[in-house]
């Protein structure tokens, strides 16, 4: 039976600037897997876009001065040109309030067929209201002190003891925009009774076998806690309205997920929603699982309409060597940067090569060096070549027929048809590391196969030998597709390939047909560029060093003893100094600047373990430290205390 497939992606906060970590996350293994559905000719739809409601876009947009939408315009096309950029085949990348009218009525006729089948109440609650601003406060537009231990709150959580709070419990509360003490207010929201579902929810997760174990156990943990029923609306304006509740709307994490099948419609795929045999694909971060195993099909479940989530894969998270990804310490690789550094290609092999599939992931610059070089470069990009270049000039650039092939050559073809047919099957299953890593075995049988032929050594073997050879790089222009579009791209048409068909990959290649125009696939990444990589992806932070860089210079107290002029050279002093256990001779650039009469007795900073070199015929152990202004003005180090010499400076 033919499924129908609809891959989502979770939907980026618009205000993130999106940096590998997203990509790695979910942005680039959605895009593999429905890249690979469609040369199966399966049907298949990505869809994306950004997640644009919520306080996060208006307390970023009040920080910058700017309109909400104008803030979610331009960011949204900042994340558009990311995407783009990374080459994602993605059918649609929306936005919860770029679809306008058509996410509104989404959310809106999803609201009232559960209020329908009765899985909403509404209930009154107690919130912080504003009466200067005239508006019940969001939760992270309050500020106080926690009660548990005196740290600072923020809305639902003390950013101190990580205690989750109800903001009517913050002490001292005030509104961050105008810093007025807010008020308890009664206000009645819509509540989702969650807690009805929970048995439904049990056995359709536990039914859910074929669910990677992250996704199974989480969702399971957290019904095994119990599920409560659900706040899905806020007191504010930047939202889906609430039909039933004026001036409220939608709590952000109920309009999001519903983003996904707005975006559907746009692309006239309403349908596939509705339909039992369409497979629903979700990618995301880990930290995203409840939301997609309980949650948001929970919901589908309430309203009674729409198909359940098929697949929920989740990834850890792709860590910027040793630390989170942060914007604000412009840490990481952020999208748009990168893509200026090295094209996509490079980025998306590496980051299906390192995939977080079970376990937190760390970037370095040597892993990646490692992976370009000897996977990308070495393997795939040498084979590439070298069988390109021994068709032009041992074949007159033309594709050599079949003729003359030993049970040996078939037996290449076949190792490499049965590496792509693994392919194909971890495709289907979402391994897409180890699909990956069986596309490239097709490369590194092709080297094996030419280093044990050397057929420019015989001159009868070359034609069957680079047939043989041009059969994998055929297979490799189709099944490298999925992960660096252009580079297969690019094969392919240097071969006279015109289609990205899965199956076709397997059929013979077309005698006779004249090789393109071609040239190395990739290139190495040497020692100094990966710095400069290194260097531009860090920032302005290229003067920064580690303490323990600061650690390696020995600095000690040390005392002038005597001092003289330096013969023939009206620069220099020698120093001698006493670091108390032990003596020293330096010699150093501050004649013009100090007398030896005058720093004879001085206590100044010396460092000690500088290599000793030869200055007009004197050994200078080490070296003495001075300050040089703008003006040419010059200081020596000394010390403002009693200190004992040999003191160590640190
Ligand atoms: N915006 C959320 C995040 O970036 C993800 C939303 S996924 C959706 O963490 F399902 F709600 F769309
Ligand atoms: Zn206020």
């Amino acid at each position: 039976m033919a499924y129908k497939y609809i891959v989502t992606s979770a939907l980026p906060y618009v205000n993130y600037e999106l940096h590998l970590g997203h990509f790695a996350g979910c942005l680039l293994p959605a895009d593999v897997y429905s890249r690979f559905l469609k040369q199966k000719g399966e049907k298949c739809v990505y869809v994306c876009g950004t997640d644009e409601y919520g306080t996060p876009s208006t307390i970023e947009a009040e920080k910058e001065g700017i309109p909400v939408e104008e803030l979610v315009r331009k960011n949204h096309e900042k994340q558009l040109q990311a995407v783009k950029g990374f080459n994602l085949d993605l059918d649609i990348f929306s936005g919860t309030s770029l679809a306008g009218e058509e996410h509104v009525k989404t959310v809106q006729e999803m609201y009232e067929r559960m209020k329908a089948n009765n899985y909403i109440y509404k209930k009154e609650i107690e919130q912080l209201y504003c009466p200067k601003c005239e508006r019940f406060l969001p939760d992270r537009y309050i500020q106080g002190t926690c009660p548990y231990c005196g740290g600072k709150a923020r809305g639902d959580q003390c950013e101190e003891c990580n205690k989750v709070l109800d903001p009517t419990e913050i002490q001292e509360p005030k509104c961050i925009v105008c810093g007025t003490t807010p008020e308890i207010r009664k206000t009645e929201h819509a509540f989702f009774e969650l807690s009805k579902l929970e048995d439904q929810l049990k056995e359709w997760v536990e039914n859910n076998k074929h669910w990677p174990a992250n996704a199974r156990n989480t969702a399971l943990a957290w019904i095994k806690q119990g599920l409560r029923d659900r706040d899905i609306t806020r007191n504010m304006s930047w939202g889906v309205p609430v039909p039933d509740l004026p001036g409220q709307v939608f709590y952000v994490w109920f309009d999001a997920p519903i983003g996904y099948i707005t975006f559907t419609k746009q692309i006239d795929r309403e349908n596939w929603w509705h339909d039992a045999n369409t497979r629903i694909v979700h990618f995301l971060g880990k930290d995203n699982i409840p939301f997609h195993t309980i949650m948001f099909p929970a919901m589908l479940m309430a309203d009674g309409t729409y198909t359940l989530p098929y697949q929920v894969v989740a990834q850890e998270y792709l860590n910027y060597s040793g630390g989170k990804f942060s914007k604000s310490a412009r840490r990481g690789l952020f999208a748009l940067d990168v893509l200026e550094l090295l094209p996509a290609d490079y980025w998306r092999y590496y980051i299906i090569s390192v995939l977080p599939t079970s376990h937190d992931t760390d970037f370095t610059w040597e892993d990646f060096q490692q992976k370009i070089n000897s996977e990308l470069n070495d393997t795939l990009g040498n084979f590439v070549h070298r069988t390109l270049i021994f068709t032009k000039k041992f074949l007159e650039n033309r594709i050599p027929g079949p003729e003359g092939l030993t049970p040996e050559d078939e037996q290449v073809i076949a190792d490499a048809e049965a590496a792509f047919r693994k392919a194909e099957e971890l495709l289907y299953n979402i391994r897409l590391k180890e699909a990956l890593d069986r596309v490239m075995e097709i490369a590194r049988i092709g080297n094996r196969y030419l280093t044990r032929e050397e057929p420019w050594k015989n001159k009868d073997r070359m034609a069957p030998v680079v047939h043989t050879c041009l059969r994998l790089v055929k297979m490799l222009g189709i099944a490298l597709d999925p992960f660096i579009p252009e580079s297969a791209g690019r094969i392919r048409e240097w071969i006279g390939v015109d289609t990205k068909e899965w199956d076709k990959a397997l059929e013979p290649i077309k005698a006779g047909t004249q090789v393109g125009e071609f040239k190395p696939l990739f290139s190495k990444l040497d020692n100094k560029k990966i710095e400069e990589l290194r260097r531009k992806v860090e920032g302005g932070d290229e003067n920064v060093i580690e303490y323990s860089d600061f650690e390696k210079l020995d600095l000690r107290i040390a005392r002038v003893e005597s001092a003289e002029k330096v013969q023939g050279a009206d620069k220099l002093l020698k120093l001698d100094l006493d670091l108390g256990e032990e003596k020293r001779t330096v010699v150093a650039g501050i004649a013009p600047y100090y007398s030896p009469e005058e720093i004879v007795g001085k206590k100044i900073v010396y460092l000690k373990n500088l290599k000793p070199r030869k200055l007009r015929g004197i050994e200078s152990q080490g070296m003495i430290l001075a300050a040089e202004d703008e003006e040419g003005r010059v200081a020596l180090l000394t010390v403002d205390r009693e200190i004992g010499l040999g003191a160590k400076v640190e």
